[in-house]
């Protein structure tokens, strides 16, 4: 590949460092996809300049015009402090006119939603958990079909902001505080999901209208307290100690059938073409007790970090990390 200048966009708290030296594992937890992506994107030959974006356009808007980068690195998860206004910085790219990275404005909007991208799938007869949405401004009323255990999410957050072993419920005095706690802590409608016990599976994909889906990846949790179910908590995302003291860890999902493998390729292909989802993604499911597998959300852009799901797949699947964002960006240049 020739040499691009590419412009990598992330929030001004994750510009990373030049070394990791002196950090502790817990520091550089927070900025370890920036550093790994730049390192690499330099390793590379490439002419890398890190833009933080938190508020304003003004520097996208500037550098198109005085740098003229061949492609954004869109590394953004948030604007104006909202994540879900992530697509809307994209939409600038895209009236700017200048290639970037990851996913599309259609597929990042169709994605965000955790109800709305159920009744996509739901309409093409994808496996899906039943749920219901429960606005900011409205009682909590359960639909009788909606039987316990419940999950409460955020309807729009995403890096399992809010989630934690609270967020299952049993009856309707919990769903109303759980959902109370998504509206007015963590600010957003939320969603009530049937409650999927069981295994949980990852498929990275890659690619534009042809889509290559990564060796099925499974989180594991080894070391739970008794009672504790196997969900991805914050903590369980985002707190190194604690995946090191409760055994959590990732790999690649072993004794699956034949069948199954190819459900999760064949499913997950046709996630991409009805949600539009493009560039890179991975799409989380849950495997029921018996054998179900249901589509729990998609990820646009998901975490590109070396040791983390989409990059350990990718792996598996024969692409060094350098190769891997190699390909991203080949991605979005074709777009
Ligand atoms: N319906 C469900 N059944 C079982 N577990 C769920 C369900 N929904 C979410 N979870 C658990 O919570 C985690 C985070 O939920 P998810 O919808 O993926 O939100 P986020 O966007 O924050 O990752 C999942 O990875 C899974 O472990
Ligand atoms: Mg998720």
């Amino acid at each position: 590949m020739k040499r691009l200048r590419v412009a990598v966009l992330t929030h001004p708290t994750l510009v990373p460092p030049e070394s990791r030296e002196g950090y502790s594992e817990q520091e550089a937890h927070v900025w370890k996809t920036e550093f790994d992506v730049v390192a690499t994107l330099r390793e590379l030959g490439h002419d890398v300049r890190v833009l933080p974006v938190a508020n304003e356009l003004t520097l996208i808007r500037e550098t198109v015009e005085q740098w003229k980068p061949d492609i954004f690195f869109n590394l953004l998860e948030e604007f104006l402090g909202r994540q879900e206004f992530d697509h809307h910085v994209v939409s600038f790219l895209e009236l700017m006119q200048v290639p970037y990275t990851g996913c599309h404005t259609r597929g990042l909007i169709l994605a965000r939603d955790k109800a709305l991208s159920k009744k996509l799938l739901a309409y093409h007869h994808l496996l899906v958990p039943k749920f219901a949405v429960f606005p900011r401004d409205r009682r909590v009323v359960r639909p009788k079909a909606l039987e316990f255990p419940l999950i409460v999410k955020s309807l729009v957050k995403e890096s399992s902001l809010g989630i934690s072993q609270a967020s299952i419920v049993d009856n309707d005095e919990k769903l109303r505080d759980r959902v109370a706690f998504i509206h007015q802590r963590i600010g957003s409608d939320a969603i009530a999901e049937q409650y999927i016990d069981g295994r949980e599976l990852y498929a990275g994909m890659m690619g534009n209208a042809r889509v290559d889906v990564l060796p099925v990846w499974e989180l594991l949790f080894e070391n739970l307290p008794p009672g504790a179910a196997r969900i991805a908590t914050a903590h369980v995302k985002h707190n190194p100690d604690y995946q090191e003291r409760r055994g959590i860890f990732q790999q690649a999902a072993e004794d699956l059938t034949p069948a199954l493998r190819q459900q999760v390729i064949n499913t997950s292909r046709r996630i991409a073409r009805i949600l539009d989802l493009d560039g890179y993604n991975r799409i989380d499911y849950r495997l029921s007790e018996d054998g179900k597998l249901y589509f729990l959300e998609a990820n646009p852009n998901p975490d590109l970090a070396a040791s983390e799901e989409f990059a350990s797949a990718a792996e598996a699947a024969g692409w060094s990390y350098p190769e891997l964002i190699e390909r991203i960006l080949r991605l979005g240049l074709k777009r």
